[in-house]
């Protein structure tokens, strides 16, 4: 069957259309969405979760609260390890869950209402009755399905909610927490919490939480993509000019008209182009730990051929950032792994096709490929490792 071909749907959002989502709420005010997916079923059990919790690549955390305070342990863990925990108050945490079981990036496709290079990713709980991490706030934006199991979450949404960490906890936790709002989340249910909302997740019984987090880039990240972008271009090698000076009232004054000479000419160096650019390669750079490298082999036109004489999903590297800017003339640039592609009319319009969907048939990957520009295009992106052929599929 063809993917591409399924109706795309959306989270839902209470009622509320994705546009008056994103005006009222989203990086606003927390909303509690009953039945935001009607009979959501976990596409993976707790032992699967475990399973993925043993391995060294994976980023996992098990968080326990005793009588005696709280315990924070990285993983890989091994067996022994879950069959020794107690019945209850402890968390098993497992990030990027999407990149390593792509089918569940099914999950984050109910989200394209926000570009996908915002997204962080998928991350999958799985708590015994009791189990929480703690009262604590992010920095991002999420949205907290509930995939199994009942959880109990308060917020503090009051404006001047107190923020202060404890500085002796194992883990990032609030001093204070004083809850304004308290719900029961049944599976379906999902709650989304704009960036700094405390906030208390409780397992009233066992249970799974699925948290789609969106990431957003640091200021910081920005202006070294930016001065970086200056270096290649050579644009550092300028000297500051002071033309037409005044004489110097006192020998060791910074006088004003430096100071303004010498903003006027970084503002000017900072170009709408140069700061666009930086935001595209900051915001599809690969998570940390994510490296993309291509196949060994040389992918030619016979491999592609083959491939698409064969039952196989072409899948977009699960980790892969991608982000399209068209240009006013026709074409544009695609940003990939923080680098950029420019792209003429015919590039740009295949990767917006390629871009738009999920994993892709061998039929509806052909119907892509229109001329050889295309097809040119398409063993570049898998030679680099950015879409890869999965034969493992059916
Ligand atoms: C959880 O799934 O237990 C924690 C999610 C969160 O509070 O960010
Ligand atoms: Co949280």
């Amino acid at each position: 069957m063809d993917r591409r071909a399924r109706p795309r749907e959306t989270i839902g959002l209470g009622g509320l259309t994705p546009e008056v989502f994103l005006r009222d709420y989203w990086q606003q005010q927390p909303l509690l969405i009953r039945q935001a997916w009607p009979g959501f079923q976990p596409p993976l059990s707790p032992e699967e979760l475990a399973g993925l919790a043993l391995e060294p690549d994976i980023e996992s955390r098990l968080i326990r609260q005793t009588d005696t305070g709280w315990s924070l342990r990285h993983g890989p863990f091994e067996t022994a390890h879950f069959q020794r925990l107690p019945k209850s108050c402890w968390t098993l945490l497992v990030q990027d869950v999407e990149k390593w079981l792509p089918s569940l990036q099914t999950i984050l496709d109910r989200f394209d209402f926000l570009p996908r290079w915002r997204r962080d990713d998928l991350m999958v709980s799985y708590a015994a009755p009791g189990g929480s991490v703690g009262a604590h706030v992010d920095r991002y934006d999420v949205f907290l399905l509930q995939g199994q199991g009942q959880r109990r979450w308060q917020i503090d949404r009051r404006p001047n909610a107190p923020l202060e960490e404890d500085p002796d906890a194992p883990l990032r936790l609030l001093r204070d927490f004083h809850p304004s709002d308290d719900w029961l989340l049944e599976p379906g249910d999902m709650l989304y919490l704009p960036p700094g909302i405390p906030h208390l997740g409780v397992a009233e019984t066992a249970c799974m939480t699925f948290s789609i987090g969106f990431r957003a880039a640091t200021l910081d990240a920005l202006l070294v993509e930016a001065t970086q972008l200056l270096q290649d271009d050579g644009e550092h090698t300028a000297l500051f000019a002071d033309i037409g000076r005044g004489a110097s009232p006192h020998p060791a004054l910074l006088d004003e008209s430096s100071l303004s000479r010498a903003r006027g000419w970084l503002r000017e160096a900072l170009t709408d182009s140069l700061l666009d650019r930086a935001f595209g390669r900051v915001v599809t750079q690969t998570k940390p730990g994510f490296d993309l490298c291509g196949p060994d082999t040389t992918i030619d036109r016979t491999t592609l051929s083959d491939a698409l004489d064969s039952v196989v999903t072409i899948r977009r590297h699960p980790a892969l950032r991608v982000a399209l800017r068209p240009a006013p003339s026709g074409g544009g640039v695609c940003f990939l792994d923080g680098d950029e592609w420019p792209l003429d009319e015919n590039g740009y319009a295949f990767m917006e096709q390629l871009t738009s969907g999920g994993d892709l048939t061998p039929q509806a990957l052909s119907a892509l490929l229109r001329n050889e520009a295309h097809w040119t295009l398409m063993l570049e992106l898998l030679q680099a490792g950015y879409w890869e052929i999965d034969d493992d599929d059916g």
